[in-house]
């Protein structure tokens, strides 16, 4: 393993992070993912604890930050939507203070950036982005292992999103992309790509990692020789019903689907952050299919379950990625991995 410090840091967004560092975090990802496999024991911090604030809801992030403080030797305590006084009753920089009194690290999912940033700059202990409005930053580290796994390098591959490119997990990918040289095509109706700011300064960090930013509306042309076939939700979390109708106007030809992966060849794979809407099975799903007649939205359900979907090992390393992060930037002691 490099010979790379993080003690002490928190996990906000890959900006924050040199290539270096985020090769430092995948390897360790897998390190652990080894140990957890093979029955090893890696609670290296007992008799700590650590602080879960959720205002969005989740199933991975959750699950994942739970049993990786679990595994690490570590109490968690979750604050659920409406469990705390946070921005209500109590000021973001005030939380911050409580928690980093009692716990040694906190994880934020929720709503602006700055919600996150400004819970560091408070808080003296490591505070770790489980999602906001404009990052995703644990799911690109979970992507990138899935990316090693299939393909033995994330440098280099050619990964294609289609939907929603302006919101937290395309946003992301681009950053991912760039700091590790990826070839990052993003794929939509022109309203859909990100900001120019973020857009300018990820093509200035990709020409020192030859890595790629594109932005293409052909979902066809998109698809020719990507290694990965990426997509999201079309409605994001927080985002109000309202804009249903003219997302499915506006981004329906952009569905993955399998003229999409034959396009793009024999070895690409199908990932998707999840959860996904990709059939009638779920109330949104339901509620979209009575009202707008769609049975499946972003994704194919036959894509989705194809061989060629890897979202289910992808879930799975949102956990051995996240137990990295923990145990990187709360300082993993000497010798414990090699
Ligand atoms: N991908 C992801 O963040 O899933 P959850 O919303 O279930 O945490
Ligand atoms: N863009 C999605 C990602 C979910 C993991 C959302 O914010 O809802």
């Amino acid at each position: 393993m490099d010979n790379i410090d993080l003690k002490g840091r928190d996990f906000l967004k890959l900006l924050d992070y040199t290539p270096q560092e985020i090769n430092y975090l995948l390897d360790l990802s897998a390190a652990l993912k080894a140990m957890k496999k093979a029955g090893q024991s890696t609670a290296w911090f007992t008799g700590r604890n650590v602080a879960l604030i959720f205002e969005k809801t989740s199933t991975r992030t959750r699950c994942a930050f739970e049993v990786a403080a679990h595994d690490l030797g570590m109490g968690s305590t979750y604050l659920d939507p409406t469990g705390s006084q946070i921005g209500r009753k109590e000021s973001v920089a005030d939380t911050a203070r409580v928690l980093a009194g009692m716990y040694e690290g906190i994880e934020y999912r929720g709503f602006g950036q700055k919600i996150v940033e400004e819970l560091a700059q408070y808080a003296d202990v490591p505070v770790w982005n489980g999602l906001t409005n404009e990052f995703h930053p644990t799911q690109m580290l979970a992507d990138m292992l899935t990316i090693r796994e299939c393909f033995g390098s994330e440098k280099g591959a050619h990964v294609t999103f289609y939907g929603d490119c302006r919101y937290n997990t395309a946003n992301s990918l681009m950053v991912a992309g760039a700091k590790t040289g990826m070839h990052i095509t993003l794929c939509a109706h022109p309203e859909y790509f990100p900001g120019e700011e973020l857009t300018a300064q990820c093509r200035a960090i990709a020409e020192e990692s030859g890595g790629s930013i594109t932005f293409q509306t052909d979902p066809m042309k998109a698809a020719v020789g990507a290694d990965v076939i990426y997509t999201d939700v079309w409605v994001s979390m927080g985002e109000p019903d309202e804009v249903w109708a003219k997302r499915i106007e506006d981004l329906a030809p952009y569905r993955v689907t399998r003229q999409i992966m034959d396009t793009a060849g024999e070895k690409a794979v199908f990932m998707h952050c999840l959860p996904a809407f990709h059939d009638k099975n779920t109330g949104i799903g339901r509620e979209i299919c009575g009202k707008f007649g769609l049975t499946e939205m972003e994704v194919t359900d036959e894509v989705f379950e194809s061989s060629r979907s890897v979202v289910f090992r992808e879930a799975e390393n949102r956990m051995h990625t996240i137990k990295a992060v923990m145990a990187a930037t709360l300082g993993i002691p000497d010798g414990a991995v090699r």
